[in-house]
């Protein structure tokens, strides 16, 4: 569990057209009681998006750098929820 928990939301091309662009506001729409817990930045494509099987797995968020393929909304929340230990 941790207390602070780290949200990158990749910026690259390949994940802003498939649905990247999608989650760019998701720090607005965090639940009240996780503000100030969860920080959300932007990140440049790491490369995730060119490797063999993963192409075409975009969007990609690291939530306390753990990598989330075929990243949306629902995944990253669950993906905050587990990391915040709820
Ligand atoms: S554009 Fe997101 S990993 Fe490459």
């Amino acid at each position: 569990m941790a207390d602070r928990i780290t949200v990158e939301i990749c910026m690259g091309t390949t994940c802003y057209v498939m649905g990247g662009a999608q989650l760019a506001g998701l720090a607005d729409r965090l639940p009240e009681e996780w503000k100030g817990r969860v920080a959300v930045k932007g990140m440049r494509c790491s490369g995730a998006c060119q490797q063999g099987d993963r192409l075409g797995r975009a969007p990609f968020v690291r939530v306390n750098g753990e990598l989330i393929a075929q990243a949306d909304e629902g995944k990253v929340l669950t993906a905050i929820r587990a990391a915040l230990g709820e």
